[in-house]
């Protein structure tokens, strides 16, 4: 119909910053206008009503859910949407973070067409004094707040003491910055969990979130808790790892604005992959997607004020705070930094393989 569809390219309505009272007001508003000039004043009474009627219904499916792609980043684009960090690991990982003409020499990161590969090095053998296994770490030059961003991964690093993460945050100020952990775990334990960490005063509901997945913690301060932050674990077990890999991978999606943060993961194989995800569209409709399988709200957390515009980060670190406290506990053979410094092969399959990553605002 006509109007209904003028109505959903109406701008007030993508915007979804402010109140739907307020919405429906504006909208009905500008749905008459619209449909007054398009149709004339003749048209029957029950049309006209008729119309306004799918306006109203259209503006609750609509709201906020409308994008255009702003980065379309495939292959070698990567090398020019991300810096390379060459910092020591936070996490006191057993890597040594280098810069991009050495992860290109070294083969450590690789382009080609569609393909980005990122890993670590899987060939040499370290000393106890030396430095930690070549890695690579990379940080979105641009910045985001209210947007879209998916990440179409063919593989992801797998094997024993790997800590593999695709996060966002405000390098500088964290945790008062915000920290968004789309896809993030340690020694091949599937599920994915998705999690925010941030400065004291946000959490989450306990109930009524419409995800697939199961609460963690909800507390998402990050100075509490051992920095666990509240995290959704999903409910796919090939979200993650090895599983993840087997499958081919598949598609995760992070949707942000001030209203709430939401995570999507659809499996290589799935039935549900939305055709503007699986396709890259140019202008996507997240109202199209589903329920996703981590929903942040903003109910006990003002969103705008614990989140600033983030950086996305990939990392891939080994051992550590995470991955090597719980080594043993995840069946893995001698101990992380022994295993890390003697078996380079145990990291051959220790690398990402992005397909794409389209960013929409
Ligand atoms: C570099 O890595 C890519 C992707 O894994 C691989 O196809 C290629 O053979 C590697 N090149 C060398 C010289 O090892
Ligand atoms: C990446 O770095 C951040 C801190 O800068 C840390 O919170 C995260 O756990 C790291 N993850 C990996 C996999 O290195």
């Amino acid at each position: 119909m006509h109007t209904t569809a003028n109505c959903q390219r109406n701008p007030l309505v993508s915007v979804g910053e402010r109140s739907s009272q307020w919405h429906r007001l504006e909208y009905k508003r500008s749905c008459v206008r619209r449909s007054e000039s398009l149709v004339y004043s003749k048209m029957p009474r029950y049309l006209c009503i008729l119309a306004y009627i799918a306006c109203f219904f259209s503006v609750t499916r609509v709201l906020g859910a409308t994008y255009s792609l702003s980065d379309n980043v495939l292959g070698n684009g990567f090398y020019d949407a991300f810096k390379w960090e060459t910092i020591d690991d936070p996490t006191h990982g057993r890597v040594k973070y280098v810069d991009q003409g050495t992860s290109r020499s070294q083969n450590l990161t690789y382009a080609s067409g569609d393909t980005f590969i990122l890993r670590t090095d899987f060939k040499t053998y370290l000393n106890n004094g030396e430095p930690g296994r070549q890695s690579v770490r990379i940080i979105s030059k641009r910045t985001y707040t209210t947007h879209v961003a998916v990440f179409d991964v063919r593989h992801m690093p797998q094997g024993c003491g790997t800590w593999p993460a695709i996060w966002e945050t405000a390098e500088g100020n964290w945790p008062y910055s915000g920290e968004v952990d789309i896809v993030e775990g340690v020694n091949d334990q599937a599920p994915n969990a998705a999690s925010l960490h941030t400065g004291p005063g946000c959490s989450m509901p306990p109930a009524g979130r419409d995800q697939t997945g199961t609460n963690g913690q909800l507390d998402c301060n990050a100075l509490v808790n051992g920095n666990t932050g509240c995290g959704v674990t999903l409910s796919e077990r090939n979200s993650y790892g090895p599983s993840f890999n087997n499958n081919g991978g598949g598609w995760y999606a992070l949707e942000r604005n001030n209203n709430f943060i939401k995570v999507w993961f659809w499996p290589r194989n799935s039935g549900s992959v939305p055709s503007d995800v699986r396709n890259g569209a140019q202008r996507i409709n997240t109202d199209g997607w589903g329920t996703p399988a981590a929903h942040f709200p903003n109910t006990q957390c003002n969103i705008a004020q614990h989140f600033d515009a983030h950086s996305i980060i990939i990392n891939l670190t080994l051992c550590g705070d995470w991955a090597g406290n719980v080594y043993e506990q995840s069946g893995c053979p001698s101990s992380c930094v022994d295993y890390v410094n003697n078996n380079p092969s145990g990291f051959r399959d220790a690398y990402f393989d992005f397909a794409a990553m389209r960013v929409y605002q």
